[in-house]
């Protein structure tokens, strides 16, 4: 059947590529020297439907795009009321590499910043689990979502890794606070491999439609994620996905999102779509710069703003 979706994404494509502003994250070397150029769109029905432009074969580390779905691992895994135990669901108004922990209980305000994500990552499988069996957890999860084993990328890994000692600190900060019960560099450790999962702009807008539709995986049929976890999760994108720019995105965009600092980006609207941008320019929040502004361009042709 012809649709004349693809045609009109190669056409966002083509307008936003001329923005070449904003560079990689300089951070983590790996990424600092990544290739710029890509740039890429996908747009996957919760029935199962993909339509996509652009560098979509096109392979980049998941980054914090990992977050949402951790976060929905550790709640199927330990349950909503212990997650909540020791993870927040408040915007934190920092940047995602700030504590940003709750006054009174030292919680890390959200699962989406890297205090928070790192806490959700020592909640995975149970309470005496190693640390290659939270690993396997996040890599088998993640596969199911996108619908093709996927692989760690071990070079982005051992490069973010060497460069981690904020994430390390932080670590050590949430044990000391009670909210880590594991040992600090080993939980760091799986949290940046869990960064550090290989996928696609196809792979990732197929992962967003799984939460929108409800957790099943709309071509598998899987049911990977229980309904209420899937609207946690989404509820959190919304408030917190987008760190302390996330006001401004939900007024302006209105669809709950996720950026990661390799570039991807990715949007659900509840019972409807998956999305997924990629390019690996950022903006000042450490956002991909043209992968935000063609969620604007979505938002608005096709009238996608939730409110
Ligand atoms: O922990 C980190 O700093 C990275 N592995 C992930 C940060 C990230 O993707 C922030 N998102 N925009």
């Amino acid at each position: 059947m012809q649709t004349p979706v693809p045609d009109y994404l190669h056409e966002v494509l083509d307008t936003l590529r001329e923005d070449t502003s904003g560079e990689t994250a300089q951070y983590i070397p790996e990424l600092a020297n990544a290739d710029p150029a890509p740039f890429a769109l996908s747009v996957t029905t919760a029935t199962g439907s993909t339509y996509c432009a652009g560098d979509t074969d096109t392979p980049f580390s998941i980054q914090s795009i990992s977050k949402p779905f951790a976060y929905a691992a550790a709640i199927i895994d330990r349950g909503l009321d212990r997650v909540l135990e020791s993870i927040g669901v408040e915007p934190s108004g920092e940047a995602f590499n700030e504590l940003s922990l709750e006054d009174g209980t030292n919680r890390p305000k959200n699962p989406m910043i890297n205090a928070g994500a790192i806490a959700a990552h020592s909640l995975l499988v149970g309470q005496d689990a190693t640390g290659e069996a939270r690993v396997q957890r996040v890599l088998d999860m993640f596969s199911s979502l996108a619908g093709r084993e996927l692989q760690i990328d071990e070079d982005v890994y051992r490069s973010e890794l060497i460069t981690a000692d904020h994430n390390f600190s932080m670590a050590h900060m949430l044990r000391n606070y009670g909210i880590l019960a594991d040992d600090a560099h080993e939980v760091v450790s799986g949290y940046t491999k869990q960064c550090s999962i290989l996928v696609t702009v196809n792979d990732l807008s197929m992962m967003a439609a799984t939460l929108a539709n409800g957790g099943v995986q709309p071509v598998t049929h899987e049911k990977i994620i229980d309904e209420n976890t899937a609207r946690q999760v989404m509820s959190v994108m919304a408030v917190a996905g987008m760190y302390d720019g996330a006001g401004d995105w939900l007024t302006r965009v209105g669809i709950p999102a996720k950026s990661g600092v390799s570039g991807g980006l990715v949007g659900v609207l509840p019972d409807q779509v998956g999305i997924a941008a990629f390019s690996p320019r950022l903006d000042s929040h450490g956002n991909s710069q043209r992968s935000r502004r063609a969620f604007e361009r979505l938002s608005t042709d096709m009238d996608m703003h939730l409110f």
